[in-house]
Parts: C-alpha cells; sequence; structure tokens
C-alpha cells in the first residue's frame, strides 16, 4: 500500500516537472521565462510611471515628443507592447489599449499585475458633452463614471416599480434612467417600446477586499494628491492651429472640470449628449477613461486622466463630425499636458531626495 501511494507520488511531482518544461501553448498567454526574467529585471529598475494610451494615434506625438527618452526596451505580452523609457529622468512605461472599455480594463490589469507602477497617467482626446468648454481643450476630471452599464427595463412598467433582479441587490434604481419616450421628434408626448434604461453602477472587487465579494462603484475619484497638483497645469499654453491657415476661433485652455464618463460607443449624437450633460454634469465624454479608473481604483494605484476635446460629441453642425479636423491637434494637445505633468511630479522628486 505504501509502495504504491510513493509511486503516484512520484508520478505526480515528474508529471508537475514535465508540465512546467514544455511549452506553455495552451492558452497561449501563459508568461513564459524569456518574458518573465525581462519583466523580473525591468520591475527592479521601478517604481515607473504607467501612461496609458488608448491608440497609435495618440501614441504617437508622445513618442516624438523630445521630452521622450525611450530606452531600448520593450516587453510585449498577450497582444500588448510596453515600452519603457523616461521622461523629465521619469522613468516610465507606455503602453496603448486599443479602442474602448474591455481593451482599456484588459490592458490597464496587465500593466499593474506585471510591473512595479506607482501610478497611472491616462490620456487621449474625447467628445465634449459641455457646452461653456471648446474643441482643443484639455480636460481634467475630478470623477468618471461608466454610464454603459444599464438594466434595460420592460414595456409597461415605470419608475415607481422595482427592475428586474433588483431585489436582490443586483440592480439599482437610484442613477436615474433614460426615458425613450422623451426623444420622439415630432413633440407629442408619446410612448416608446424601448421604455427605459437604468444606469447602474459597476461590480468592483478591490485588492484588499474579500475575493468574490462585491462592491459597487459609480463615480470614481481620480487621486487627490495628482488633482491637486494639476491645478498647476491651468494657464499652460496649447497650440491653436493645425496648419498656417486653419485655427481654432478660441484659444484652448487646460481646465479642470468635475465629471467625465466612458462607455463603449462612439457618442456622435446631439439629444444624448445634451442628456449626459444634464444629467449626470459630464464634460468630456470617451471610450476608455472610466475603464482605467475603476481598475486603479479596485488596485488603489494613483491616477489620473488627461482628456483632450476633438469634436462635441453630435453637438456641432449637422453635416460633419469636427473629429476628422481637428483630433490631430487635440491629440497633440493631451500629450502636452501629460508631459508636463509628469515634469511636475520629476521637480517634486527632485526637490525630496535633495
Ligand atoms: C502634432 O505633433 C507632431 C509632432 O509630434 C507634428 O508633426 C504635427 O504637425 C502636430 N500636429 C498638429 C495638428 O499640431
Ligand atoms: C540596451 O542597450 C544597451 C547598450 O547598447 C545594452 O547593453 C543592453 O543590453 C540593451 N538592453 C536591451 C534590453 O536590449
Ligand atoms: C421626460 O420628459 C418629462 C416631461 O418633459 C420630464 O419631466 C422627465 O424628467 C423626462 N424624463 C427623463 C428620464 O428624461
Ligand atoms: C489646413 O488644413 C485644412 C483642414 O484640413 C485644409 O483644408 C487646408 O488646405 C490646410 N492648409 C494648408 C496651408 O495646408
Amino acid at each position: 500500500m505504501m509502495e504504491i501511494r510513493r509511486v503516484l507520488y512520484f508520478v505526480v511531482i515528474l508529471s508537475l516537472i514535465m508540465t512546467s518544461l514544455i511549452p506553455n501553448n495552451a492558452n497561449g498567454d501563459v508568461i513564459n521565462g524569456k518574458t518573465q526574467r525581462m519583466i523580473y529585471k525591468a520591475n527592479k529598475e521601478g517604481p515607473y510611471l504607467g501612461l496609458v494610451i488608448p491608440n497609435l494615434f495618440e501614441m504617437n506625438p508622445l513618442l516624438h515628443h523630445p521630452s521622450f527618452q525611450p530606452t531600448n526596451l520593450t516587453i510585449d505580452f498577450a497582444g500588448r507592447r510596453f515600452r519603457f523609457g523616461t521622461i523629465y529622468e521619469e522613468k516610465v512605461i507606455l503602453v496603448m489599449t486599443g479602442l474602448a472599455m474591455l481593451n482599456a480594463g484588459v490592458t490597464t490589469q496587465l500593466l499593474l499585475s506585471l510591473f512595479n507602477i506607482k501610478g497611472v497617467l491616462h490620456y487621449g482626446i474625447a467628445g465634449n458633452a459641455n457646452p461653456s468648454l471648446n474643441i482643443g481643450d484639455v480636460t481634467i476630471p475630478e470623477y468618471w463614471s461608466h454610464t454603459a452599464l444599464w438594466n434595460w427595463q420592460r414595456y409597461g412598467d415605470g419608475p415607481e416599480n422595482e427592475l428586474a433582479l433588483e431585489g436582490n441587490g443586483d440592480y439599482t434604481r437610484e442613477i436615474g434612467h433614460l426615458r425613450f419616450a422623451n426623444y420622439t421628434t415630432n413633440n407629442v408626448v408619446s410612448d416608446n417600446l424601448l421604455n427605459r434604461v437604468w444606469y447602474q453602477p459597476e461590480e468592483i472587487f478591490e485588492i484588499d477586499g474579500t475575493p468574490e465579494q462585491r462592491q459597487h462603484a459609480f463615480w470614481v475619484p481620480v487621486d487627490s494628491n495628482y488633482f491637486e497638483l494639476s491645478k498647476k497645469l491651468e494657464g499652460m499654453e496649447l497650440e491653436k492651429c493645425i496648419n498656417s491657415t486653419t485655427c481654432l476661433s478660441d484659444t484652448p485652455i487646460v481646465r479642470r472640470v468635475s465629471r467625465g464618463t466612458s462607455g463603449s460607443i462612439f457618442l456622435d449624437n446631439s439629444a444624448y449628449r445634451s442628456f449626459l450633460h444634464d444629467k449626470f454634469h459630464v464634460s468630456p465624454v470617451d471610450m476608455e477613461s472610466a475603464a482605467v479608473a475603476l481598475i486603479c481604483h479596485q488596485q488603489k494605484v494613483p491616477f489620473i486622466t488627461f482628456r483632450s476635446l476633438s469634436d462635441l460629441a453630435g453637438g456641432g453642425s449637422a453635416q460633419s463630425n469636427e473629429a476628422e479636423i481637428f483630433a490631430p491637434l487635440a491629440a497633440n494637445n493631451s500629450v502636452a499636458v501629460v508631459v508636463g505633468f509628469v515634469e511636475i511630479l520629476a521637480s517634486l522628486n527632485s526637490k525630496s531626495s535633495s
């Protein structure tokens, strides 16, 4: 009996050793030994600031910015490329997420799980829902929310009716709703089979909480220290012209604002833009920031977002979306602001170390 156990034990150990030697192609993304060593080595040089960037269009101006000094190190993992370098002697890792919430969340989590990160700076372009701001302005919201997680109410029910699964705490009527019938174009008070969608907070699982025990979050604050420091960026000079003949009518400014919102929806619709602004008092509207915010919030890593306004999210002229003309200018302005912010952090570091 003892003998059989010993043999079985031996077989188990041997098979464990064998599987650890076989290249891990089963799910494609188990970290291989070479990558693991590169990550380990890179982390010994940390901590880093993580710069999370939606796409190449917004990353390229940073790669070409004179203050960005790349090192020759890049680490590719799970379809993402982590690029190493410095900005004003601050060690940074740049990573591009790709479009929308899922990509932004996954990439931010990879960044935080793989690397020694002291803070996350997110930047890019956005739509503008705030009529008092202009194209080209760079916003720094204090709070972010994800406004595309909905409970879509059945036809016939109203605000007084409990939502499906509201009873066990899965959904809530606390945040509010959009009523489709309010958007009929003929000005007749009417009814609509699409009824209402109710906005829902995100389920979150905090790094220091009990695993599998959910909490809820809707408005996620950026790091209060970063937000305070970002005040110094107001008054910064920004680019106004895309070439020698085409300029914005107002000189762009950096503005701290109270709120921004995200969802995996490209917003080019004036009525919904007004709804978002009136109901949630948001300025920038984008497709990634809230995902970055929700991950950093759960992982307790300081973060802040800089979003430059490239279009009016449907609120401009009826013919076109302004993004096509002004997006390159907006992307450059967002880079100028994030670089300015790193400069502020770097100056604090050199003060505290001298
Ligand atoms: C944006 O910056 C790049 C350099 O990084 C420059 O080549 C380009 O002309 C700028 N575009 C605009 C619209 O300012
Ligand atoms: C980076 O370049 C230096 C000098 O050329 C070299 O010693 C080092 O091994 C390189 N690092 C990587 C990760 O390629
Ligand atoms: C719909 O319109 C009515 C009447 O104007 C207004 O009282 C109500 O607040 C609107 N509801 C929503 C959810 O927009
Ligand atoms: C400047 O940009 C506008 C918009 O893209 C374009 O119509 C115009 O021809 C450009 N002017 C010059 C001098 O390049």
